[in-house]
């Protein structure tokens, strides 16, 4: 097993980030350190500038995340922790994808579709063939399984059909180029939703800081964001199919039951039946108890900047040891002379 998996370091890492991929990075880097497979998690630094950006920000923001990962319980002893941008061999293999991408591929992304809205001509190009990069992240280390959020999930069939595609067009029929990788969804915390919007996902970039809670947040904050999620002024049902077309209610009580690690229905159990004057105190309580260790440890971490940079570094060198042999064979498969 090979497990590789990205994320943006753009803003606060949050409970959507959390639930949905990064607590299954910590549950499969120990399985699969186990059966003497390999982890890689990566800052997708290279994918930030994409859209409009401050470098400074940029910067910051790619060691406070490492630090917030590291804080979640990645280790950088059992998973090869990095920052794309110290590993050019990801941009290198952009680009080689990018003969095998078809542009018809890159249209349907409702990624795309969504972040470009009316205005494509003004888009960076980078916006547009972001998913080539996003494939040759995955493509690059032979990935057999990548833990996200169900929001990448067309990212990553699109890396197995340019895959496929490169195998077919250029690779031999007994030795193929490439290993087409598998998602892995957490179906508790696929889609974490806004907790201002239950049709909108969470999201770093929502203006409002209420939306979402953020892995940073204080007791108080998490506290009162809870209080102000909007809900519905019914009371909680008795089992999970009674939260059909209520969207809020039913996000409040997924994440209720991701982060205890049991069902709706254990959680609609408790609570069917009472309103959200009981049910919102009882989850802030969890978040706050469930996020207080990852908060401090994160606020410790991130003060030392000198170990974060050595984390990075250590990780980048690995990864560009795993990545050569398939950026050998990918030049070789296309005829190129290096
Ligand atoms: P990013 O930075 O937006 O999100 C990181 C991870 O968090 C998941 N996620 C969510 N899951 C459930 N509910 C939510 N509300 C929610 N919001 C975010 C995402 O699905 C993701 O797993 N393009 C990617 C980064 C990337 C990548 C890759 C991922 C670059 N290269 C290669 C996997 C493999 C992104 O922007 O994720």
């Amino acid at each position: 097993m090979r497990i590789v998996s990205g994320i943006q370091p753009t803003g606060n890492l949050h409970l959507g980030n959390y639930l949905g991929a990064i607590r299954n990075w910590v549950r499969m880097q120990d399985e699969v350190a186990a059966q003497g497979g390999q982890s890689l998690y990566f800052l997708a630094d290279l994918h930030a500038i994409s859209q409009p950006h401050v470098p400074s920000e940029l910067r910051e923001n790619t060691l406070e995340m490492t630090a917030a990962l590291v804080a979640c319980g990645i280790d950088p002893d059992k998973s090869v922790l990095f920052n794309q941008a110290q590993v050019p061999m990801h941009a290198e293999l952009q680009w080689l994808l990018s003969g095998t991408a078809r542009m018809g591929w890159l249209n349907r992304m409702t990624q795309w579709k969504d972040k470009a809205g009316k205005n494509r001509e003004g888009q960076s190009v980078a916006l547009f063939t972001y998913p080539v990069l996003q494939a040759a992240d995955v493509l690059l280390y032979q990935a057999t399984h990548v833990p996200v959020g169900e929001d990448q999930k067309q990212h990553l069939e699109l890396a197995r059909d340019i895959a496929q595609k490169f195998n077919n067009d250029f690779g031999a029929e007994d030795a193929p180029v490439f290993t087409l990788p598998e998602p892995i969804i957490p179906p508790e915390a696929a889609r974490i939703m806004s907790l201002r919007d239950g049709s909108a996902k969470m999201s770093k970039s929502d203006p409002s800081d209420m939306s979402r809670i953020n892995l940073t947040d204080d007791a108080d904050t998490i506290m009162a964001k809870i209080k102000k999620a909007k809900t519905d002024p019914e009371a909680l049902p008795s089992d999970k199919a009674g939260l059909k077309g209520r969207a809020e209610a039913a996000n409040l009580v997924g994440i209720y039951a991701a982060m205890a690690g049991i069902s709706q229905d254990a959680v609609l159990a408790e609570f069917g039946g009472h309103g959200f004057g009981k049910f919102k105190p009882a989850l802030g309580e969890l978040l706050v108890s469930s996020l207080a260790p990852i908060n401090a440890r994160f606020v410790e971490l991130r003060q030392d900047r000198e170990a974060l940079d050595a984390v990075l570094a250590k990780g980048a060198l690995k990864a560009r040891e795993l990545a050569g042999p398939t950026l050998a064979s990918v030049y070789a498969a296309l005829g190129l002379v290096r």
